[in-house]
């Protein structure tokens, strides 16, 4: 067992917050002064350390930077008016890393070890916190290959590393989507439940052609006939139908979100009709023409609840209701960032006070 105590911990000689506009910032552009590391090596996690955030040395042959052997995860930290930082739903990020480490065969994170990382890095850089609205610090956590090996086999050492970023929207205003009738996210039996590099790459180029036609993203088909909806990519996908929420029901070729799933357990709690199955492209399509599809929305940790405005299929673009009248994903959304902010009760234990 790793404890706090042991941790190195190399502060830097001056914090760079004083030059960060909270008010104004972009996803992913600014980091926080430290990073959580720490070492696999011999079978064996060790020198755990708080540095500066800064460049760092990696071999040239290493399997992370030639097979895509990493893997990682997101989760936001939040203020409360009193002071207090919150961590949303920590310990299911750690669920999910340790699925993702068995599939890309990479050593299991111990809970101690995951935890005293976050709450020390947290502790040490817990001003970088933003307290605007609509802001938070993001964290990611991630593990590589450290091999200096270029052979392929199951890697031996890693680090597993956390670097945080205070963070406004990821998607500044409801999305346009092209559903994908020819590009494949995931196949079953591949590894598009992971949270691993190698599914988000090659996912680039797609979304790019469909950025070049006014796109903001892609909604994901399965890969064998096209027929059922899967994923976003950066964001599970959500449709209110005839009053029920219906969402794809995850499995080997979707990531099992954590907002997802807190959206899903909101939901039901409040006695609305949850349907997790698969969902036809033909009859998301159908249901926009009868009116009877009321609200599309993303959800993920970086884009939160995003409302979808437009969804293309087959070069037919179908403008989706007006985002002021969809009443469940903004009940959803605001019930959320409550829980978040520490203004509603935390009735599901989600909140983790550093
Ligand atoms: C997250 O929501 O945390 C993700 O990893 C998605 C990524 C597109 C930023």
């Amino acid at each position: 067992m790793i404890a706090t105590q042991n941790m190195e911990i190399n502060k830097v000689a001056e914090s760079k917050i004083s030059s960060i506009d909270f008010h104004n910032i972009q996803f992913g552009k600014v980091y926080s002064d430290h990073m959580f590391t720490v070492d696999f090596m011999g079978g064996e996690w060790k020198n755990p350390r708080i540095d500066p955030y800064e460049m760092m040395k990696i071999s040239p042959a290493s399997p992370a930077l030639h097979y895509g052997i990493s893997i990682f995860e997101g989760l936001k930290a939040y203020k409360h008016e009193n002071g207090d930082i919150v961590m949303f739903r920590p310990d299911k990020n750690l669920e999910r890393l340790n699925i993702s480490a068995e599939r890309m065969c990479m050593p299991l994170l111990p809970e101690d070890l995951y935890f005293d990382g976050l709450n020390t890095l947290l502790e040490t850089d817990k001003s970088w916190v933003p307290g605007v609205d609509g802001t938070s610090l993001y964290i990611r956590p991630f593990v590589f290959s450290n091999d200096d090996y270029i052979g392929i086999r199951p890697s031996q050492d890693f680090k597993f590393m956390i670097i945080t970023c205070p963070v406004g929207a990821y998607y500044a205003k409801p999305v346009k989507v092209k559903i994908e009738n020819h590009f494949v996210r995931a196949v079953e039996g591949g590894s598009g439940f992971c949270k691993t590099g190698c599914n988000y790459g090659p996912a680039i180029y797609p979304a790019k052609l469909a950025q070049d036609q006014g796109y903001d993203q892609l909604i994901w088909t399965d890969g064998k006939e096209h027929k059922y909806i899967e994923e976003s990519g950066t964001m599970n996908i959500m449709f209110v139908i005839d009053g029920k929420l219906v969402t794809p029901a995850t499995g080997d070729t979707i990531l099992n979100g954590i907002t997802r799933d807190s959206v899903l357990t909101l939901a039901r709690d409040w006695g609305m009709e949850v349907e997790e199955r698969k969902v036809e492209v033909a009859e998301v399509i159908d249901a926009i023409r009868d009116g009877k599809l009321t609200e599309a929305f993303g959800a993920g940790t970086a884009a939160t609840i995003a409302q979808i405005s437009n969804i293309a299929y087959n070069d037919e673009d179908f403008e989706l209701p007006a985002v002021e009248t969809r009443e469940f994903s903004n009940k959803v959304l605001k019930a959320l960032d409550d829980i978040k902010l520490g203004k509603a009760e935390d009735k599901f234990g989600w909140l983790h006070r550093i």
